[in-house]
Order: structure tokens, then sequence, then C-alpha cells
């Protein structure tokens, strides 16, 4: 019996063996794809190979792919769990053929390897075909001896391969495996083709066309092959088990959960264990190529993900978060193999933690809502559409995850009207989801780069050199030159101008030449290493196959190198404050300040932001070389360098290191911060001057951000607030450093003369300010205090009438507040030996008349109203005595 590991590598060594280049997964975020959200197979990366925008230096390849299908076009979500083959993260291991061989050579390679290799047996195996598609039928026939009962014809979508709406594809073929006559289920085609005897595992694509858009479809360049093998259904198979949650590699995830839970896996319960062990796989690989949870996009998607898995937690039983604690045995499972699971692990199992306990908080009020409106529906009744998008929008239930809550009840949800209700929330994300138009300029780049290769970049050594004008783009499309006044993109044969990557912006400057001057507003990168310059002439003519100078803007550069230093060294900081948890989350280095994102669940406190700001400038003024190596990738990393999560790195990467840590007794110390980076640096930390943190805030969930300047500018910033603070104490006329305290003695004492304010008001309201009429009347031998107040807040009305009722002992009283614009508020109190001659709410009700109110309310021994107008506030309480005296 073959591991889920040893299959991976029996696959990836064969193909190598017959002349195919072993190349990493992707992302499982696409690069350079505004039209997918997760790859979903293992041709998505070479999806501009295969239409021939792009080359690489080999045309044959073999890959391990990540794959996520829930979300757009292949969406498994909802059927996880409870079948034996869906998952929302799997591994595709694909062949792949670059214009190289094509159906003969790839039904052979595979053929090979399914009897061979594998060892299954061909009386087991049987495939299926395009309809119309004779050659691959007669190749089945001649490489595996087929007859034709075997090679079946399927005229429908499911032979004719598509990555998404658009892209290429081609008609396929698709291996099966018969699992024997115990199991339900009859061949592909037959009316029971979908119960689980005929077991789908290998799927040959001859990629022949590229979908434009819809209807309208044309050739590829070469025809090419594209295959994927469901490694986790191939695991079942080699192993003798009848679903791919009993692979050794589930089993041990699943053993963790069970671990986690204190429970055996049995019974209904199984699809919580299947569903939590599948997601977590998604959730972590996600999380490892840089998704972290929201409410729009990609993040929602994991979101939905990780929430069902917690839901399904919280069923089996458990208290506390427990996800997180998963993680260690998922990355010994799959560690080796993605090594990107690793290097995230911290992150991985923080995010989890953070997302499921703040989930928890609301999960046990979203589900008693659930319980509540579902109470009085029975079997195949709907839950409405608009209370499911309250739990999702209020208490961050998503919609499969109610589904799932209501599904062993057999409740629906009506999904129309929560669709609609969503459509109104997502709306803005999708504008900015498609407004990427990269789509229509890739190809001309991908030409460009065909013809003119890659940018020499001398700017780290240089900020001026000579070059040739390679290639100008103006409305996009090519153009041989740029007069004075116009705006365009130039493409140069070497440039000492960064392109902005890595957080960096790209630099500005001048190019020169005879006659010649163009002001530089921007640089960018295409395709990795096609830099970019943003241009506007201003003098002279500006053409292709002119040499000319490039000049950076010296002193702007020098700012951003600093700033780009400075980056590094908070990084390290935060990490030695805060914890092995912080990654990178994103950063921007321009020349007036940084700001770096990072991963961490709470507001930092002051000491911690101080702290980090000490450690930073403690290595600043140890005044070491920074020192750059170019490395081989896998080196760096092993080497201890940090790297960002899902970027794609080239073969070789510079390194960057500076200044050096505290040792540990006894030790060397080590070098304070490696790191990944393609940036520009400057050549002593001391040139970075000093390093000022401005302040920290929220980004996201679970996402922090600092921001901090450098050098002149935190000079210039540090002087502004010195200048600020000497204003402020002038005006407090103490020393400045006095100023704080003496501050925090003036906030004290308004407060108390606030508080003394409004007791004096309130006693004089009271009558107890001496002068002044007598407030208490007699009312036919009862006592009515009667007054009107200004400048009382309305809710002390009830209290002073609280008060009144005790100094009289037996009486009413009613008072009015005039409040600063005009309104009255209107309190009536009875003493309790009263209430049964007098009702409080009938005698504010006629007082308030009079206010210009209606109505008021409260019982019989105290009631309140109000009334727009204040003026006749006299006159209120003249009709509460009359209502008193009955009259
Ligand atoms: N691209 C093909 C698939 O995903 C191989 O099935």
């Amino acid at each position: 019996m073959s591991g889920v590991n040893e299959i991976r590598s029996t696959f990836l060594d064969y193909f190598a063996k017959q002349g195919h280049e072993i190349v990493p997964s992707s992302p499982l975020v696409p690069r350079n794809d505004p039209t997918l959200m997760f790859t979903n197979a293992g041709m998505v990366q070479f999806k501009n190979v295969f239409t021939g925008v792009e080359k690489r230096p080999y045309q044959r390849a073999t890959t391990a792919q990540k794959c996520v299908r829930a979300g757009g076009k292949h969406n498994d979500l909802d059927n996880v769990g409870y079948t034996a083959r869906h998952h929302t993260f799997f591994e595709m291991l694909g062949n792949f053929s670059f214009g190289d061989y094509f159906k003969p050579h790839a039904i052979e390679l595979a053929w090979n390897l399914v009897t061979r290799e594998f060892g299954l047996s061909p009386e087991r195996l049987l495939v299926t075909v395009y309809a119309d598609d004779d050659d691959a039928a007669a190749l089945w026939r001649k490489i595996a001896g087929f007859s034709d009962d075997r090679i079946i014809r399927i005229p429908t979508s499911d032979n004719f391969w598509q990555m998404g709406d658009t892209g290429p594809c081609g008609p396929c073929s698709e291996i099966f495996i018969d699992q024997g006559p115990e199991l339900w289920g009859g061949p592909p085609g037959s009316p029971d083709e979908d119960g689980d005897r005929f077991l789908e595992f290998w799927n040959l694509v001859f990629m022949q066309y590229e979908q434009i858009e819809p209807g309208n479809r044309v050739g590829l360049p070469r025809p090419s092959i594209d295959t994927g093998m469901g490694l986790e259904r191939m695991a079942a198979i080699l192993q003798g088990v009848k679903s791919n949650y009993d692979t050794d590699l589930f089993r041990s995830l699943i053993d963790a959960v069970a671990h986690g839970v204190g429970r055996a896996p049995e019974g209904a319960s199984t699809a919580s264990y299947r569903v939590i062990a599948d997601h977590l796989r998604a959730a972590s690989f996600l999380v490892a190529d840089g998704v972290l949870p929201s409410n729009e996009g990609r993040g929602y998607v994991l979101r939905r993900i990780m929430r069902r898995a917690m839901r399904h937690a919280q069923l089996l039983g458990a208290r506390d978060p427990m996800m997180f604690r998963l993680v260690p045995t998922l990355v010994r499972e799959m560690g080796q193999a993605y090594p990107e699971l690793v290097r995230a692990e911290s992150l991985i199992s923080e995010t989890l933690r953070l997302e499921e306990t703040r989930f928890r908080r609301t999960l046990e009020r979203g589900l008693s809502i659930l319980d509540a409106e579902t109470r009085d529906l029975s079997e195949g009744q709907n839950l409405s559409g608009e209370t499911a998008f309250t739990l999702y929008d209020t208490y961050g239930f998503p919609l499969d995850l109610t589904q799932d809550a209501l599904k062993s009840r057999g409740i629906g949800v009506d999904t129309e009207t929560f669709k609609a209700a969503m459509e109104r929330q997502r709306a803005a994300a999708r504008a900015a989801w498609s407004g990427s138009g990269e789509a229509a300029t890739e190809t001309l780049w991908y030409a460009l780069r065909e013809r003119v290769g890659a940018t020499e970049f001398l700017g780290y050594e240089a900020e001026e050199a000579e070059a040739v004008v390679a290639a100008l783009v103006t409305g996009g499309a090519e153009v041989a030159a740029l007069e004075a006044g116009q705006e365009g993109l130039l493409v140069a044969t070497q440039t000492p101008f960064y392109g902005e990557s890595g957080g960096q912006v790209g630099d500005t400057g001048l190019v020169a030449g005879p006659g010649l001057k163009v002001r530089v507003t921007a640089t960018e990168k295409k395709l990795g290493d096609v830099f970019v310059h943003h241009v506007s002439v201003e003098e002279g003519r500006l053409a292709v196959g002119q040499a000319i100078e490039l000049k950076v803007d010296h002193a702007r550069r020098g700012a951003i190198r600093a700033n780009h230093s400075a980056t590094h060294l908070l990084h390290e900081a935060l990490r030695q404050v805060l914890g092995d948890h912080v990654a990178q989350k994103g950063s921007l280095v321009s020349p007036d300040r940084l700001r770096f994102d990072f991963s961490h669940p709470k507001p930092m406190s002051e000491d911690e932001v101080a702290a980090v700001e000490a450690i930073a400038n403690r290595v600043l003024l140890q005044n070491r070389p920074v020192v750059t190596k170019l490395m081989a990738v896998d080196d760096a990393i092993a080497s201890g360098a940090r790297a960002l999560f899902g970027e794609k790195y080239g073969d070789e990467v510079r390194v960057v290191s500076m200044g050096l840590g505290e040792a540990e007794a006894g030790e060397r110390p080590r070098t304070f911060s490696v790191e990944l980076c393609g940036g520009t640096h400057v050549a002593r930390t001391g040139d970075i001057g000093t390093v000022a943190v401005l302040g920290e805030s929220a980004v996201g969930a679970g996402v922090r951000r600092i921001e901090a300047m450098t050098a002149e500018g935190a000079r210039r910033h540090a002087a502004e607030e010195s200048r600020r603070l000497a204003q402020v104490a002038a005006l407090l006329k103490v020393p400045a450093a006095d100023a704080p305290e003496r501050l925090a003695a003036l906030i004290e004492d308004r407060r108390r003369l606030e508080r003394e304010l409004t007791e004096a008001r309130r006693k004089l309201a009271m009558g107890g300010g001496g002068a002044g009429e007598d407030p208490v009347r007699d009312v036919g031998g009862v006592k009515l205090m009667a007054r009107t107040v200004e400048g009382v807040e309305m809710r002390d009305l009830k209290s002073l009438a609280d008060e009144g009722k005790k100094r009289l002992g037996s009486g009413v009283i009613a008072i009015v507040g005039v409040a600063p614009d005009g309104k009255a508020g209107l309190v009536v109190g009875v003493t309790e030996d009263l209430t049964g001659r007098f009702d409080a709410v009938a005698l504010v009700r006629a007082g308030s008349e009079r206010l210009g109110g209606k109505g008021g309310g409260g019982r019989r021994d105290m009631a309140q109203a109000g009334g727009p107008d204040g003026a006749a506030a006299e006159a209120a309480l003249e009709a509460i005595q009359a209502a008193m005296a009955g009259e």
C-alpha cells in the first residue's frame, strides 16, 4: 500500500523520467489572471503558455498542484463531507505538453503509468471520450486493447474541459475504475452513473482551442496536453478503501479531530469529521498563500469554509476553539511537499484561533434566532431569504452554514431573496473586481517581452545610466515615437529606475539626450521583469532606437532607501516584541513615510510600540553594513530568510541582511534581520538616521498597521511636534515637561466644575436659592409644588420631582423644564397617600396640552410629557392646578 506522499512522488518521478520538468505548484491565488478566483486545476499556471503568449524553457512539465474549488465555475463546497469524493482543497497531479506530444503519446504515458507503475489491473479500467473524437477512441483500442464497450462516447460538456468562461479548452478523455459490483452505480453515461461503483480518477485534456469570449472559440497555435489526476482518489484506489476520507492522510487528520473533541468518529456525525478535515486543508493552504478571512472576494470564501468547519466542530461538542490545534498534524503530513505550510504555520494557527473565537461569540445568538424563526416551519418549507441574510450580515452566518444547520430537519432557504439582498451588498466589491482591465493589454506585454526581453536593472549600484529606447507605448498600442507634449510608456534596454514592487514605490527622474527633456513620473514592472517608465515628453522627440541617459531623482531615492531598510528593522523588532505569528501582510515604502501591515490579533500597547521603536533604533545605531547576497531560493529560505507568503520568487533571489541581534548565553550573536527582498537599501544602517513610529492602527480582522518615518522626514516631524508642544506649554504657562500633568489637572478641574454647576442649578431649581415666590400652593387643602426650571437636563426632572415629593411629605409636584431651544419637558409626581385622589398621568396630560404636546405617560405616582412650547410653562402649571381642583 502506498501513502499519499509516495504516490505523489511516484507520479512526478515517472514523468520526470519521460523528459518532463517538475514545476512547483503555483499559489492558490492565481497571478496575472483577473478572471479566476482560485487556482482550480494544474493548467492554470500554464494558461498563457498554452495560448502561446508566454514561453518557458521546457515543452513538457509535470506538477502536483494545490487546487481549491469553492467559488466560481467549479464549486464543490456544498457536497463536501456528505460524499466520499468531494473536497474544497485537493491536489491535482498532471503532465503537460506545450505543443510537443499530443494524443497518442499522452494516452500511452497515462496507460503505462496506471497499469505498470501503479499496477492497476487493465480489466478493471474503462474510458470515456468526447462523442466525435474517433482518434482518441482508436488510440485506446490500440494502446490499451479495449473493446468498444469500454470506450464510452459522451456528447456532453463532461467531456469537454474548460478552465473558466474564457481560456484554453478542448475535448477530453477520462479514465475510470470499476470498484466492483458490491457498490451501487453504472458506467459513465448510464442512468446510474452517479453511483460510486465506477470512479473517474484521471482526465486527459486534448487542448486544441482557446475560448476568447462566449461564442468565440479559436484554434491554439499548437495542440497541447493537459491532464489532471485527483491524488486523493488515486490514493483511495491504491489503498483499497472506498472513500478518500479513509486514506492515510485523511485518517491522520480525522484522528486529530477525534482527539480534539474527545469522541470517535461514527454514525451520523462522520460527515462533521470529514468537513473539518477537508476545510482545515483548504483554510490552511489559503492562509499560507496570503488570503485572510474577510467579507468580500476571496477572503469571504475563506471565511465561509472556516465557519462551516467551526460549526461542525461545535456540533461535535467542542467547547473551545479547536481548529488551530489541528494545524501541527496537517503540517506534519503535508509540510514536506508544501514548505509554505511550514513557513506559515504560526500565522495559520493564529488566524484560525482568532476566527473561531469570534465566530463562537455570535454562533449561539445566531442559532437561537434561527431556532425561533424556524420553530413553526415543517419539513419541506423554506426559511425566508431576508432572515438568512440578516443572519449572514449581523451574525456572520454564511448561507451554506444556515442551510447546513437546517438540513437535518428538511428545511430549506429561500435563496432567491437571499441572493437579491446579497447582491446589493456585493455590488461594490464586484465593480472593483472586474475593473482591472488587465486582460486586454496582457497580450501586448507578452509580445513585447518576447521581442525585447527582460530589462536589465542597474539601480542597485547606479542612479544614472545610458540605454537605448526599446519600445514606446501610448493609448494601449506600440508607437515609434513620442512627440513633445505627449505622454506614454517607455521601455529601455536597461535602467537604473526601480520599478514599483514589493511595496516600494517606483523611481521618478529624468530622461535626457541631445535636445531632449523627458520627465519620468513613475516606474512599474510588467510580467515581473519588464521595466516600464511613465514618461511625459517636455522637449524634443523620443524615438525607438534612440540612445538616452536615464537619471533617477537622487534625493527621493535616498529617502526611499532609508524607509525600506527601516521596514526590515521594524519587521524583526515586531516579531521580537509580539511573537512569531507576526507576518508581513503588505507594506508601502515611499519617500515620505513607510507603512507596514502585519498579522496580529489585537491593538499594540503603548509600551509595545515603544519597545519596537527602541529595538529598531538600537540596531540602526550599530551602523553595520547592509549585506546583500544572491542565492538560490531554496537555500535562502533554508538559511532562515523571511519570505512573503504567497509571493512567487524567481530562481535566484536577493537576501538582505542587517544588524546583529542579542546573543544567547554562550552563542555567537545572529544576524538581526534576514529577508528575501528585491528593494533598494542603505549602505549602512546608520544611513537610516533614525526611525520614528508615528502610530499603530487596525487594517482588517487580525491585521495591524504601523507607520513610521526616518531620517530628515522624522527630524522634521519631531521638530513640528516639539513646536506644537512648546505652544501648548506656553498656553499652560508651565515648562514643557510639566505640560501633561498640568493639562490632566485642568481637565480634572473642569470635570469638577461641571459637576458643581449641575448641582447648583438643581438646588436653584428646587427653590433652595432663597428669594423668589414660594413654589408651594394650596389646592383645596392639598399642597401643590409647581415650578418652571431652566438649564436642567430633562433626564434630571424626574429626580427633582422625587426630591420634591420627599420635601412635601404629602402633595403633588409639577415641574416644567425649559431647554435652551425653547422646548419643554414636564414631570408630575403624586405622593403615595394621594394616588387614590390624583392620577399623575391625567395631570401631566392636562399640562402638556398647553405646551403643545400630545399625550404623556407614566404611573399614577409619576408621569412625564413634553411639548414644543416652553413659553407656555406657566399656563401648563395653571392647567394642572385647575385639573386638581376639578375645574
Ligand atoms: N484541467 C483538467 C481538469 O481539471 C485536467 O480536469
